[in-house]
């Protein structure tokens, strides 16, 4: 058998540890779980997902990995499939930054009681940092990988106390990934926007509108690499 991951999905299951009891919230296939427990670092975990069709082809991995003892499925929206205290965190992966958003406020109680949330948005993880920040949660630590061909950031997070004080930069780029700028992954994703800003740049008419805020990306980027 093979129990190979993507980097993105191995980097999400390192990044829970050392937590091993765990829901992965749009499981789908439910690989990530699988995975975890034969390779010994999760003890119990809540497969989860809102589709029928997701949550049978998890089941269908699960059998074939005779994990049924180890890992219970759940059908339903976000958080909702689970009780307080059921598990020490969650793993939120391979939807949109808004709809992770969307599923941790739905239910903020219980987001606040995880002792980490691993969090992998495909897109708009800014607004997904904005929301943590706003929401009493820490950024404990960040990957950058580049997984056929696709950048994907991973977000580690921890609730806390205090609100802590992000700057535009921590939001935009990543408060712990932006200090590591020698990071190749991180230097080529935004290198690679970065030029293709610059390209637009130089094609749009000197007055058309969105000339200004481009601008104003090129000098934030700018000033992260
Ligand atoms: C692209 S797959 C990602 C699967 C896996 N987590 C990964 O990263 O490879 C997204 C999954 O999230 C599920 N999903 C979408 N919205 C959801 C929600 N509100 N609650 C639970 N699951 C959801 C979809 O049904 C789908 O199976």
């Amino acid at each position: 058998m093979n129990y190979d991951l993507s980097l993105r999905l191995q980097t999400c299951l390192n990044s829970l540890a050392p937590l091993q009891t765990v829901a992965d919230v749009g499981t789908d296939h439910a690989y990530l779980p699988c995975v975890g427990i034969l390779n010994g670092q999760l003890k119990k975990a809540i497969a989860a997902d809102i589709g029928v069709g997701p949550l049978e082809a998890a089941k269908t991995t699960i059998a074939r990995y005779n994990l049924n003892e180890k890992i219970e499925t759940r059908l339903g929206p976000g958080l909702t499939v689970l009780n307080p205290s059921e598990v020490e965190g969650v793993v939120i992966a391979g939807m949109g930054g808004k709809l992770i958003v969307s599923i941790l406020e739905d239910n903020i109680s219980l987001s606040q009681s995880f002792q980490r949330l691993v969090l992998q948005p495909n897109i708009d993880a800014n607004l997904l940092r904005a929301w943590l920040a706003a929401h009493q949660f820490e950024i404990i630590d960040e990957k950058i990988v580049l997984d056929e061909g696709k950048f994907y950031e991973i977000i580690v997070a921890k609730p806390v106390e205090e609100l802590v004080p992000y700057s535009e930069l921590d939001i935009e780029f990543g408060p712990i990934l932006r200090l590591n700028k020698e990071h190749d992954v991180f230097h080529a994703k935004w290198s690679k926007e970065f030029a293709k800003n610059e390209s637009i740049i130089h094609q749009l008419p000197v007055n058309h509108p969105r000339l200004e805020s481009l601008k104003q990306r090129q000098a934030l980027l700018k000033e992260v690499l």
